[in-house]
């Protein structure tokens, strides 16, 4: 596939993302609040999440273990409903859609990617990455699927089933699938996580070529400093909240802002 990292910059001034302002985001969130249980148990999962990301961009999100990751990147992608705030996929309003519309834009507008890659094992290659056409009910377009599987890297592995493939395969199968209905944005929660360093290299330049050359929009969850590295931006989360960000940084740099993020926050207070 020949993909390597840009220095490009995904941004509200690239050509690309600049149609209309304010409307040309992938992923828009507005005060959003996710609160678990209520009384004295209440957990302040997200306290205030205010952010837009850009078309065609790759960002990471980071952050401590309970921060709010999961719940952040569940409530940006309709599969959870904040307690407050507001939540646009694609300049579509999705707080408040009933559970059908939220369901078939889901299967239509957004890719998932998962550490653990949930292909269906009794499903051919190809019918995994056509899968989201299916069920979408469009026009299953083989052309598109084999197209997408060459660019994985999978070219004449159609016919396989998932069990048949490596780790690092099956993933490459999950992010063709992902792709597959041109989604707004692809979410991916740890997607390397299951794969040992080289493997994970090549899954994260195909995330990154998929950026690149397709204009995919990729936000990804992530505990790895290098993962990050793939990104454009890097968002760091801590107690519910967007303690910081990164442009373009290199893994040292994202363990250094990492490792601040998580040192003891009232450090020198008691002097
Ligand atoms: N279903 C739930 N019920 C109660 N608390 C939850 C639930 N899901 C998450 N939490 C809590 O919300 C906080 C954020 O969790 P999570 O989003 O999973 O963080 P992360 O993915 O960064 O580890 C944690 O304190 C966690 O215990
Ligand atoms: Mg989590």
């Amino acid at each position: 596939m020949g993909l390597r990292r840009s220095n490009r910059q995904a941004g509200p001034d690239d050509p690309r993302t600049a149609v209309v302002p304010g409307t040309d985001w992938a992923v828009e969130l507005r005060g959003v609040r996710r609160r678990y249980g209520r009384g004295s148990s209440v957990v302040h999962a997200l306290r205030g999440i205010d952010l837009a990301l850009p078309r065609a961009g790759f960002t990471a999100v980071m952050g401590p273990s309970g921060s709010g990751k999961s719940t952040f990147l569940q409530c940006a992608a309709g599969l959870d409903r904040p307690t407050e705030g507001s939540v646009r996929l694609g300049g579509t309003e999705i707080t408040g859609m009933s559970e059908n519309k939220l369901t078939a834009l889901r299967r239509s507008r957004i890719g998932f990617v998962f550490q653990a890659f949930n292909l269906l094992p009794s499903l051919t290659v190809e019918q995994n990455v056509l899968l989201p056409m299916r069920l979408a009910g469009v026009h299953q377009d083989r052309d598109r699927a084999a197209g997408l599987l060459a660019k994985v890297g999978l070219e004449g592995k159609g016919k396989r089933r998932p069990g048949e493939l490596s780790g690092g395969q099956q993933q490459r199968v999950a992010i063709a699938r992902a792709l597959v209905t041109e989604p707004d944005v692809v979410f991916a929660d740890e997607p390397t996580g299951a794969l040992d360093t080289t493997t994970a290299a090549e899954v994260l330049n195909l995330l990154r070529g998929a950026v690149d050359t397709l204009g995919a929009t990729v936000v990804m969850v992530t505990h790895d400093p290098a993962a990050a590295a793939y990104a454009d931006s890097v968002l760091f989360l801590a107690d519910g909240e967007i303690a910081d960000s990164l442009p373009r940084a290199s893994a040292t740099q994202i363990a250094a802002r990492m490792k601040a993020l998580t040192a003891p926050v009232h450090a020198g207070a008691a002097a």
